[in-house]
């Protein structure tokens, strides 16, 4: 979520902030240690779990200190050019930790290893490893060429593989928030997007192995799952043996039977795909949370059109229509990019307009970047000079910042039930958790409540971001 501060600099800081860098933590003796760093979307994160698990069970232990591991690992993003150079400039950093300790291994896993498979070794004298997303199982058998001196290098992707068996190590975890993944690939092609080539064809994970994990985890004492696809709403699995087909209404309802007190929500929808059977389910079930990230990407249709979104402006806002009709406490967030091939003033003008009837909480903003091999990049020409993107975006972030704030004081008053996800960053007498409506709420504690318990917090002030508030 984004802060008060209307600044571009200072939202920019704040997506870093989120989206970047986390390192796992847990410190394990064992022979062999790896560290590893993840960038880009919550499927990469995701997939960093899958991964620790994978050479966990071949026998390394993960360390947050990189200077003592004997494998660094960074899980990378291709969506934006910044992406790619915030990986670049990591590269340099774990180069000197190479110098200190000669024999650490440095492998490149994720979207940017897919997207520049070999090159990567020719462009990156420091790289030993270069895994693709559907490559992980390869893992240990890589790393062990790599030590014998040979570059490893597995950029494959599979039309099957979903990883259903492995069992994540959460090592970041805060033990009550959880990542499923449901689905891989995407067969969309948006023409802007380069993930269609990074992660390869769409597939769906066995339905039984999503309940099972989703089971696991309420076990463990974990209370919410976030199911994840880069478009959720086209999940579809076929049973193999009765051939009865699992529709995404059809998992979130048996993912939300698991246990009442064990809140479901999922991410990413897409705006064509997304049914009304999954808006009843939403409605019916009360732990399924009512939160849905409906990116937008432009409010204009010709732009649309061009982005090959598959949607118009009208569909999309019959969409939302219908949204708040279903579930009217519904929050919808989305993602806007400013300055697309060809966009006009007007045309960027429509995107405002949109921002205000759909009233987003909140948005992930972005300034259109160009990425080599995609649609867009074959059949326009990014003709938007940067400084109109970077205006166009500003104009975006400053009104978002506004819709925010106001979505925000309309729940001053009222009582939301809230999970507890620990101690509030600034201070240890607070508690922080989240609404239904995904909005962060900070209240003091009161009573013996723990992480993982629900409570109802009656809002007293908010800003853009955050809610602040008293149990009741
Ligand atoms: N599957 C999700 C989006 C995944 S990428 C969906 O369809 O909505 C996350 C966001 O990055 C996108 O929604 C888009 O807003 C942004 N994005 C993708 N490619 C981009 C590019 N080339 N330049 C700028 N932003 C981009
Ligand atoms: Fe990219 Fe479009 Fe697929 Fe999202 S739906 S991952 S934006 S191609
Ligand atoms: Fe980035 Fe790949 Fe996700 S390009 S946004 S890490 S799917």
């Amino acid at each position: 979520m984004y802060n008060d501060n209307p600044t571009l600099e200072g939202v920019t800081k704040e997506i870093i902030k989120e989206r970047q860098g986390e390192v796992f933590f847990k410190e394990a003796e064992g022979a062999k240690r790896f560290y590893i760093e993840s960038y880009g979307c919550q499927m990469n994160f995701s997939d960093s779990e899958i991964v620790a698990s994978i050479l966990s069970e071949a026998g390394y232990a993960p360390t947050r200190n990189m200077e003592e591991s004997d494998l660094i690992l960074i899980n990378t993003c291709s969506i934006r050019e910044k992406a790619e150079d915030t990986v670049r400039r990591r590269l340099r950093v774990f180069d000197k930790v190479k110098d200190n300790r000669p024999g650490t291994l440095v492998g490149v896993l994720g979207c940017m290893a897919e997207r520049l498979k070999k090159k990567f070794l020719e462009q990156e004298k420091l790289v030993d490893l270069v895994v693709g997303p559907d490559a992980y199982r390869d893992l240990p058998n890589l790393v062990g060429e790599a030590e014998e001196g040979e570059k490893g290098v597995n950029v494959l992707l599979s039309r099957e593989e979903t990883y259903a068996d492995i069992s994540p190590l959460r090592l970041g975890s805060n033990g009550i928030t959880a990542f499923i993944s449901i689905m891989r690939g995407c067969d969309n092609m948006c023409s802007f997007c380069v993930v269609p080539f990074t992660r390869g064809r769409e597939r769906s994970r066995n339905a039984f192995s999503v309940v099972a994990e989703a089971t696991d985890l309420y076990n463990k004492g974990y209370r919410e799952v976030t199911l994840l696809g880069q478009n959720v709403d086209s999940y579809k699995w076929q049973h193999p043996e009765t051939e009865e087909t699992v529709t995404f209404a059809n998992l979130l309802e048996m993912v939300a039977k698991v246990h009442p007190d064990l809140r479901v929500r999922f991410s990413t929808s897409h705006p064509k795909d997304i049914t009304d059977d999954v808006l009843y389910t939403m409605r019916d079930y009360e732990n399924i949370c009512n939160y849905i990230h409906l990116p937008v990407q432009s409010g204009n249709s010709r732009v649309l059109k061009l982005m090959n979104r598959t949607y118009d402006r009208e569909w999309y806002m019959n969409k939302v229509r219908r949204i708040y009709e279903i579930i009217p406490d519904c929050a919808i967030s989305s993602d806007m990019i400013a300055g697309f091939c060809t966009e006009t003033e007007e045309e960027h003008q429509e995107t405002l307009s949109m921002m205000e009837f759909a009233k987003y909480s909140m948005a992930y903003m972005f300034f259109y970047s160009e990425r080599p091999g995609t649609l867009a990049a074959r059949k326009y020409e990014d003709d938007i000079p940067l400084e109109v993107k970077k205006r166009r975006l500003q104009e975006i972030i400053r009104l978002q910042n506004q819709i925010s704030y106001q979505h925000s004081q309309a729940d001053i008053g009222k009582t939301f039930k809230v999970l507890i996800e620990g101690d509030s960053k600034r201070s240890a007498d607070d508690f922080k958790g989240r609404n239904s409506q995904n909005k962060m709420v900070i209240f003091p504690k009161k009573g013996d409540f723990k992480a993982g318990d629900y409570v109802h917090v009656r809002v007293t002030d908010a800003t853009s971001a955050t809610l602040k508030g008293e149990l009741v």
